[in-house]
This record gives structure tokens, sequence and C-alpha cells, in this order.
């Protein structure tokens, strides 16, 4: 695993498996009240942990955003309650369901697309991400201030990331949304549209490299 402080007081985690060829990302986003963006899945989470406490120094976990219920980003979760007992999961209703069903008691954060996160000097937007099984709703999160799009599973790349920052073009990134990675037609012109008016400056995917307008 390899902590890449790709902005100020933003760091991304990133550790690489070879057989398939693809990095898995987190990110720590360290304010006043630091969020964790993804808890990776239990290995990755046990690995995870003394660098987030290294970073957070004496501050507390606040939040850990969850985009959508897959092993890579909240499967650790119940590791990261049991040690953050302050901390408090954010993610969409349908990934809360899934979450108290899969026996995580912890009363998630429900957010709705539109509706933000303020957590000291970040304050992050959620969009809808057609994301979860069945093309349930999960979310993506726009941090406003400095215009970072965490993006779970789109605009991600394969391989190891070199150089660890890369550039991007946005209307070419969002026009590039596969059927592949949204099926249902309706719901991906629905998410092209939306992400489309946003004004991003910076992608901070769960896999492939971060990425940065006209890097
Ligand atoms: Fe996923
Ligand atoms: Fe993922």
């Amino acid at each position: 695993m390899e902590a890449i402080p790709v902005l100020e007081d933003l760091t991304q985690f990133q550790s690489y498996r070879a057989p398939i060829d693809l990095t898995f990302n987190q990110y720590l986003l360290a304010g006043s009240l630091p969020i964790l963006v993804h808890t990776g899945d239990m290995d990755t989470a046990g690995e995870l942990e003394p660098r987030v406490r290294s970073l957070l120094g004496s501050r507390l976990l606040a939040f850990i955003v969850i985009s959508h219920f897959e092993s890579d980003e909240c499967g650790g979760l119940r590791r990261w309650l049991d040690r953050f007992p302050e901390a408090s999961p954010v993610c969409s209703e349908v990934t809360a369901r899934q979450l108290a069903g899969f026996g995580i008691s912890r009363t998630a954060l429900v957010r709705k697309p539109g509706e933000l996160l303020e957590a000291g000097d970040w304050t992050l937007e959620f969009l809808a991400y057609p994301a979860e099984m069945h093309l349930w709703e999960g979310l993506v999160a726009f941090e406003r201030r400095r215009r970072i799009l965490f993006s779970a599973d789109l605009f991600i790349r394969r391989g190891l990331p070199r150089p660890a920052i890369q550039g991007l073009v946005w209307r070419d990134e969002v026009e590039g949304i596969s059927p592949a990675q949204v099926p249902a037609p309706d719901a991906r012109a629905a998410l092209q549209t939306t992400l489309a008016v946003l004004p991003v400056e910076y992608v901070a995917p769960g896999h492939g490299p971060f990425l940065k307008a006209g890097a």
C-alpha cells in the first residue's frame, strides 16, 4: 500500500493487485472533521488503519463515506466502526438497508442526491450513482470547495498508475461512461447529464490514478 499526498489534506491510499491489474484506492480528507472515503475490504482496512491513525494524530475520524455496497467500498466497515466508535457511516438509503441487513447496526447518516455533508473545511454534495445490485441508488460525492469528484467505480483506469496524478478532459470522461458500467440507457443518460454540468477540477476514483483537469 502506498500513501500519496495528492492535495493539501487529501491522501490517496493505493493498493495494486497484479492478478487483476487494478489498484484499490481509499482517501482520507484530513480536516478538523476527518472523512474516510471507502473502507477497503477487511484485509485492506487492517493495513490502512495505522496509516490513517498516524495522519489523524489526535483527531477523531468523523465520517466514513460509502458509495455503494461492495467489499472494496465498505467490506472493512465493521472493523472501522469497532475501532473508531465516534465515526458515522454516510451512504444512500439503499446502502443503509444493506448494512443493517448484514448486522452493522451503527446508524448511518443517509444522504439523498443533492444533499450535503458539511465537515469543517470540506463540503460534500452527493449525486445519484446507479451502482448497486439491480442499479439501485448509490452515491458519488463532489467536494465543492476544491472541486473534487469522489467517483467510486467511475473514471477508473487499469494498471499501476505512473505518474500517480494524471490528466483528464472532463467532457470526454463523462461521454466515456460505458454501457458496461451502467447498463440501463436511461440511468446512464441521467448520470451523464448530472455530471456534465459539474465544475470538476479533480477526480478521485476508487481504482486507478488521481486525475487533474489540464494535467
Ligand atoms: Fe464498486
Ligand atoms: Fe470499486
